[in-house]
């Protein structure tokens, strides 16, 4: 859409055609955020209703009716994107196996844009379970007006980056483990989002490759393993699967070039964006224990990832 209204641009200078081309751009990308903002207060009453009538009821059942709350919003959020931008979404790997049954799995991802969150539900809705995702997030994303409370109560941990906290993420695992509570745990084990761009980002994961003797990665940072670590071992008798997903945004790659994975403003703009999933459902049987093998498991992976055979190429 963009790229249609410069390339008009070019050829006349200022017609009405290149006018109208760029009021439709904005509109298209502005009309979503207007909705999904607008919602916000009508949904958070909705569930704040929900909240005090079953105040006294068992935590599964306010979960139920919580987890429909959020699965309206999911599925709003994911007609826009998805159906708004008519995006090319392709499915690789274990997906078949994915998409037949409901399951209580732990999520885990490369991670480049705020659009992998929405990929989470993308997948998920097509199990059924676009209402039972949680996110494990950062701390400062709670200062959000309502949604930052929202997703507390919704079963989303938040965790400090640099200061890590234990306590914390056990005590909201420890919800989660309720065999009555589905749910779709997501962990970006990277911790920040990954841009081949930010020569910063580059030099600290350099370091951080140094400091552990290995080659440090180019198509993504390297993990962070305690979280992740940290879930397994409680999660380990609750769950069966990880689901490990890898995303390449076409509009990533530039004549074999990566840059900047494109945000969810920036992704509401593009025209037909393409999309890249593989997912691989891992036995959770697989996975060692004991931390210092979990992370060489993780590190292992992630190098794996970085340097990627097709249909799952980063680079
Ligand atoms: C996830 O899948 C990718 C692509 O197959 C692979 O390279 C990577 O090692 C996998 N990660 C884990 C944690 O298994």
């Amino acid at each position: 859409m963009n790229m249609q209204c410069s390339e008009l641009q070019t050829r006349s200078k200022l017609s009405i055609r290149t006018g109208i081309c760029m009021i439709n751009s904005y509109f298209r990308s502005f009309f979503p955020v207007v909705v999904l903002v607008g919602v916000v207060p009508q949904l958070y009453t909705m569930w704040l209703s929900w909240r005090v009538v079953s105040f006294c009821l068992p935590k599964w059942l306010y979960q139920r009716g919580d987890d429909a709350v959020f699965l309206i919003y999911q599925r709003i959020i994911l007609y826009f994107f998805e159906h708004w931008v008519k995006a090319e979404i392709l499915f690789y790997g274990d997906v078949e196996d994915v998409f037949k049954k409901r399951e209580k799995v732990i999520y885990i991802s490369n991670h480049q844009s705020t659009v992998d969150w929405i990929i989470v539900g993308m997948l998920a809705i097509r199990q059924g379970s676009e209402g039972n995702v949680r996110f494990i997030m950062k701390n400062q994303l709670q200062l959000i007006p309502m949604v930052g409370m929202y997703l507390y109560h919704h079963g989303c941990i938040y965790v400090r980056r640099g200061k890590f906290n234990p306590e914390k993420m056990m005590a909201g695992l420890e919800y989660l483990k309720n065999r009555d509570i589905p749910s779709w745990i997501v962990i970006f084990p990277e911790g920040t989002r990954y841009n081949p761009e930010s020569k910063d980002l580059a030099e600290k994961n350099k370091q951080i490759a140094q400091s552990q003797g290995l080659q440090p990665l180019t198509h993504c940072s390297m993990p962070k393993s305690r979280g992740f670590h940290l879930m397994m071992e409680k999660m380990r008798n609750n769950i069966e699967y990880v689901y490990n997903a890898t995303i390449i945004y076409e509009d990533a790659q530039e004549k074999g070039q990566r840059k900047r994975a494109p945000s969810m403003f920036e992704f509401m703009k593009l025209h037909k964006p393409r999309i890249h999933i593989h997912v691989e459902r891992i036995s959770v049987s697989s996975i060692p224990k004991g931390e210092s093998d979990v992370k060489t498991w993780l590190n292992n992976a992630f190098t794996n990832t970085d340097s990627g055979s097709p249909p799952v190429n980063l680079s």
